[in-house]
């Protein structure tokens, strides 16, 4: 693998490199582990979702974006835009770091939409010469044409008390003042949640102070990605903590995105929880999932995450200069004080013509022939399900991913073990989740390089990239009395390279 020097990984993108570009991007359109529905970088790395917002008609989505391989280098914000949170388009680089208060990169942040305009709140990863960071929280403007303009003023300059890990600013309005939360570590090396007040948006930034969740003192030694959205009458909190303790079969990754739903005055600064915290994915590829600042849907949220993790390598795609995507948009809803976590609702057009049919375990339409389609949605159902196994990407005899269930013991079973390429393993290779009320249906998103399982319409999501062979292409499925139906996904994003 190529090795970087500190200034191949922290160049700005200009005109010059588009020839650059092109040719990378060119060579990695025919890769195999390209997908067709998922958001995914042009080329290079991508990481957080960032300043998702509803505006002027359309979704406004950003990413993390570092334009010439596969590294975290000099992070640049790409835009891209969709009427119904499937069909996506490129849009072109959004921020490229070119202030004194960036010079190291536009890291995360989020958006707020007001009157005419996107204010787009980020952090600025600041270096001097001796490479000593100095966090800067900026701020953007988006106008009705999409044309978006930096703000010379930091909102928010580093705060004493902490390290210089201060970063990932959400911007919210709550009864007529503003907010912003952010992530930081404490002087103790503790990660801890900042909030921020003022009457306008351009200026005027108080910190109001911590805030404290009830009956949490340790949140490990950094929490990335705070989001607060207001759901009904509860408040949902999310985050990114680096450092929490992994408990058996749960928060496994090497970092994890974890929510709390709850009670929460910003002028309290306290986070009061129904329930003690939950992996807001209980897969391996999860992180730095943001919510959108919108009104399209009523009572709910609208998430997008990192499908990748801080700290992982993902070689088969690495090794062609590019790595990351976003996952699918989930709708979130509270019900019954269960987190619901459904795919976008236009997510049901996408499927085209059915390949492959069982009604009550009988086999009624198949035009695999045993041949697993490289993007296909799978749903299958019987509420009295007992028992099935359905292994994706197989090989001659052999089993793949495998998703299983067994009524006995209620879990829900996911492994990767088995698949020829093996990405982050020593976190673990095999998800069981319990499912209370038992299993009853279960909807699989399949993207060439990405498996994305909904169990009972969200109660429970699992995400995993998978990475097949061109031989583990076969699958299998058993089970007593199951409705399974397999359909042809469409390609619905968008490969022109416009920067
Ligand atoms: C999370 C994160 C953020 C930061 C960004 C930099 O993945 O580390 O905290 O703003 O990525 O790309």
């Amino acid at each position: 693998m190529k090795e970087w020097t500190q200034s191949e990984r922290y160049r700005i993108y200009t005109e010059a490199d588009k020839a650059e570009l092109e040719a990378l991007h060119e060579s990695i359109l025919n890769s195999r582990w390209r997908t067709d529905y998922h958001i995914q970088p042009l080329t290079g790395l991508l990481n957080d979702p960032n300043g998702f917002c509803w505006f002027k008609g359309k979704w406004h989505l950003f990413y993390q974006w570092f334009p010439y391989g596969a590294v975290h280098g000099m992070k640049h914000w790409y835009h891209v835009t969709s009427e119904d949170l499937v069909h996506w388009k490129n849009e072109g680089l959004a921020l490229k770091p070119d202030l004194l208060f960036d010079n190291y990169g536009c890291y995360s942040g989020s958006a707020l939409v007001q009157d005419d305009r996107v204010y787009l709140a980020y952090t600025g990863n600041s270096k001097d010469f001796d490479l000593t960071r100095h966090p800067y929280q900026l701020l953007a403007c988006m106008d009705h044409a999409g044309r978006i303009t930096k703000y010379g003023r930091p909102l928010i300059s580093p705060q004493k008390g902490y390290t210089e890990h201060q970063r990932d600013p959400k911007i919210f309005e709550y009864k007529g003042k503003y907010y912003i939360l952010l992530g930081a570590q404490n002087e103790e090396e503790k990660g801890v949640l900042l909030l921020f007040e003022s009457n306008q948006i351009e200026e005027g930034w108080q910190l109001l102070g911590e805030v404290k969740v009830r009956g949490y003192e340790n949140f490990g030694f950094m929490c990335e990605c705070p989001d607060i959205e207001k759901i009904g009458d509860k408040w949902l909190l999310l985050f990114s903590p680096q450092g929490i303790e992994k408990e058996s079969g749960r928060f496994e990754q090497k970092f994890n995105n974890i929510y709390m739903t709850g009670d929460f005055d910003p002028e309290h600064l306290e986070f009061i929880p129904d329930a003690p915290y939950e992996e807001l994915d209980c897969g391996f590829d999860f992180y730095a999932a943001q919510c959108a600042a919108q009104s399209q849907f009523e009572n709910a949220a609208v998430l997008s995450g990192w499908f990748g993790c801080g700290g992982y390598a993902y070689p088969p795609t690495d090794e062609e200069g590019w790595s990351g995507l976003l996952t699918l948009p989930r709708i979130l809803s509270i019900e019954n004080g269960k987190l619901i976590q459904r795919p976008a609702p236009a997510l049901a057009e996408m499927k085209k013509e059915i390949l492959f049919e069982a009604k009550d375990g009988t086999i009624v339409n198949d035009r695999l022939h045993g041949l697993m389609p490289v993007s296909a949605v799978i749903h299958l159902e019987n509420p009295n399900l007992q028992l099935f196994e359905l292994s994706l990407f197989s090989k001659n005899g052999k089993r793949g991913f495998e998703i299983s269930y067994d009524r006995n013991t209620r879990v829900l079973t996911v492994d990767r073990s088995l698949m020829a390429n093996q990405v982050n393993a020593e976190y673990g290779t095999v998800r069981k989740v319990r499912l209370d009320e038992g299993l009853s249906v279960l909807d699989v998103y399949v993207d060439h390089s990405t498996v994305e399982i909904f169990a009972n319409e969200g109660e429970k999501v699992i995400s995993a990239r998978v990475f097949p062979e061109a031989d583990e292409k076969i699958i299998r499925m058993g089970g007593r009395d199951i409705n399974l139906s397999i359909y042809r996904a469409e390609k619905t994003n968008d490969d022109s390279l416009i920067i």
